[in-house]
């Protein structure tokens, strides 16, 4: 081992702002939280920071439907974030956000450098365009007929009924999925950056080293493919930083989401006195690593590394990408239910179980991985529970019955613990090369070892036998081995490691003080460590993941489906929310004035709403299939008052009537009973 003291920062992708972390994310947080705290344990500087990615079109529209600001949605996603992170000690150093003054002064720095480099050109662009909204359209926000199949309701370039993908620019009678008007074409000013300028700094870089091979493979694809120039701008309204001296015009959210990893890191250096430069100057001599999944490589590994020249910062020393999480050999699955949200994982099982499942099944590829529920209770329960946790149950008893708790003055078998010790060189070169896989067998193959000792030595019938010096002698050593298991594990595992060394008394190990065994010295009463993961935990997790999901997705039907396409059907009762929540909608008795068809609507009826004296609103309700204007019109029924104002094809819509059932024609209106009167608040 190379005594000198490294320093290393590390990154893990930020996760968007708009949704909560799932198991998939873990993973990757997982996996970089145990690399840094491996290198903390060996003694080196190492800065772990990460941040929430803020900006760009799904979070503004997002928090439009919430009918919250963005700085609201992100600010709460946040604090959920960070305490999901906070209850799998996943341990940052730093946590920030894209949308932070470090991250607009540096995102501009990265962008007028590159301008003066000529590295960045304007061009004029054809785009759909939303004419009710007002906005340019993101493929993902347009949708139509599948031209291949012609399936309907199909998303951005391909389709999920035929599989084919095509430009969004094909699908067949598109509507915006924002307001569900007809996109039109029209011409806008964008910037783009021009990557073919570093071909050959990227061809040397992505072959120096900085890349897992199979990664470098890839890459060659886009080489042969042709660097394309990279559209960096979008236009307002856009959630993000507005381009210095281009009103209107916005960064792309790609391109200041990995300035947010600098960002983040500025951050902490103001706080805490660290120089910046000595880590991102062009010069640095500190290594610096990004941890990924393999969806983004491309952005990571080409885009980033030119940017970063170009705007004369040093490059990383390598980016690790990993595979995606299957469970049960399954893509994730919101009807399976293993979509699973950090939360609701927390609510049943430890996270210390899924830490080190995913060790265990965690090499240095970007292979998937799999987290097959089954084997990983089976995995929890005989190596955690079964090996390690095992040793220090079996032999604390005694010393703290027999012995007042103290171990005894020498080591029983110093080779057996030498040979412990000497185990550990290959399972730290495990580690840094994140071979976790590899490490979590050789250390479960000690457990075995010393579990066999305890077999031999079998204490408990020593414990008859009155042979007190051999006794203690024994189950000190099996407690000495126990403490070289957790200093091992200990990345791994840090809530059991951090519980350990309660029980044995230590201050939080490092590597290097592994090899002093603990002599004469008092431990504390042994507390179960942790229990076994049951089948049971496991069945309750899937079925709370499959509620979440059918909740979410009735609270987030897609912009204006709420009830024009039939998404009454089924919906599972919701979980509970406060007073206070409730007094937020503001439910008013309405008498229909009019009602009238819409013209080009299948499913809606255009409503004139009174709330008494002067107070009409215009509402679109889909609720054709089950009325006639002439039913309607003079009934009295209950709207939301309050819901904001949506532009729609047809027009504004200023409330929501309420109606229950599956729709189509079973759907009915809510009606007061006698006496109520038009503007009368439903509490
Ligand atoms: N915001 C971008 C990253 C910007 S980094 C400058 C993003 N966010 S994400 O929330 O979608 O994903 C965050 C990380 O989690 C990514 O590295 C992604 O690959 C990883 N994963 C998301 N789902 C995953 C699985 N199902 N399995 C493994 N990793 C997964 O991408
Ligand atoms: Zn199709």
């Amino acid at each position: 081992m190379n005594n000198e003291v490294r320093q290393i920062l590390v990154t893990s992708a930020l996760p968007y702002a708009n949704g909560p972390i799932h198991i998939g994310h873990l993973v990757e947080y997982v996996q970089t939280d145990i690399w840094v705290r491996f290198q903390k344990m060996r003694g080196h500087q190492c800065l772990y920071v990460c941040a929430d990615d803020a900006h760009g079109t799904p979070i503004m529209l997002r928090a439009r439907q919430e009918g919250i600001t963005p700085e609201e949605l992100i600010a709460r996603t946040s604090t959920e974030h960070q305490q999901d992170f906070a209850s799998f000690s996943v341990d940052f150093d730093n946590y920030h956000s894209t949308h932070s003054n470090e991250n607009r002064q540096l995102a501009s720095i990265i962008y007028q450098r590159n301008l003066e480099k000529n590295n960045i050109t304007l061009r004029t662009i054809t785009q759909a365009f939303d004419p009710v909204e007002q906005m340019f359209l993101p493929d993902r926000f347009i949708k139509g007929e599948c031209p291949k199949c012609g399936a309907d309701d199909q998303y951005g370039d391909n389709c999920e009924a035929c599989g084919a993908s095509y430009s969004p620019s094909e699908l067949k009678n598109p509507v915006s999925a924002i307001s569900g008007a007809k996109p039109i074409d029209k011409e806008s000013e964008h910037h783009f950056f021009k990557l073919a300028n570093f071909e050959q700094m990227l061809q040397q870089w992505t072959k120096g080293g900085h890349l897992q091979s199979e990664v470098t493979n890839k890459l060659d694809e886009w080489f042969e493919a042709g660097l394309q120039e990279w559209d960096i701008s979008r236009d307002a309204p856009y959630f993000g930083f507005e381009i210095p001296g281009h009103p209107d015009k916005y960064f792309y959210v790609w391109l200041d989401a990995p300035i947010g990893y600098m960002a983040s890191f500025k951050n902490l250096c103001d706080r805490t006195g660290l120089d910046f430069d000595q880590f991102w100057g062009a010069q640095s001599k500190a290594e610096l690593y990004h941890f990924i999944g393999k969806d983004i490589i491309y952005f990571h590994a080409l885009f980033w590394p030119a940017m970063l020249s170009g705007a004369n910062f040093r490059t990383p020393t390598a980016i690790f990408t990993h595979g995606f999480l299957t469970i049960n050999g399954q893509k994730m699955s919101k009807s399976r239910g293993t979509f699973i949200k950090a939360s609701t994982y927390l609510k049943h099982l430890s996270p210390e179980y899924l830490r080190y499942y995913f060790a265990a099944k965690l090499g240095s590829g970007i292979e998937d991985i799999d987290l097959n529920l089954e084997d990983f209770a089976q995995r929890v329960n005989s190596d955690l529970v079964g090996k390690v946790v095992n040793i220090a149950s079996r032999c604390s008893g005694f010393i703290r019955k027999r012995f007042n708790s103290q171990l005894s003055a020498e080591l029983a078998e110093p080779v057996l613990f030498q040979g412990f010790i000497d185990a550990g060189k290959s399972i730290a070169e495990c580690y840094e090369k994140r071979e976790f896989s590899r490490a979590v067998r050789e250390i479960m193959a000690l457990a075995d070892r010393a579990n066999q000792y305890i077999d031999e030595k079998k204490p408990w019938i020593i414990a008859k036998e009155d042979k007190e010096a051999e006794l203690q002698a024994i189950c000190s050593m099996g407690i000495n081995l126990f403490r070289l298991l957790i200093g091992y594990l200990r990345p791994i595992l840090p809530a059991t490691a951090a519980k350990s060394e309660a029980f044995l008394q230590i201050p939080p190990l490092t590597w290097a003080a592994l090899s002093t065994p603990l002599l004469s010295h008092t431990i504390a009463k042994f507390k179960p460590l942790m229990t076994r993961a049951e089948t049971t935990q496991i069945e309750a997790m899937l079925e709370e993941s499959k509620e979440d999901l059918a909740a979410q997705n009735a609270s987030q039907a897609k912009p204006h489906e709420t009830l024009t396409e039939g998404h009454l059907a089924k919906e599972p009762i919701a979980d509970t929310i406060e007073f206070s929540d409730f007094a937020k909608v503001d439910l008013r008795i309405a008498r229909i004035a009019r009602a009238s068809h819409v013209e080009g609507a299948d499913k809606l009826l255009q409503l004139t709403l009174e709330l008494g004296e002067g107070d009409s609103r215009n509402v679109f309700a889909g609720i054709k299939s089950a009325y006639t204007p002439e039913e309607l019109e003079g009934k009295l029924t209950i709207m939301v008052a309050n819901l904001a104002p949506r532009k729609m094809r047809f027009g504004l819509s200023e409330g929501m009537v309420l109606a229950a059932g599956p729709g189509g024609k079973e759907l009915f209106i809510l009606s007061p009973d006698e006496g109520a009167e038009p503007g009368m608040k439903v509490k």
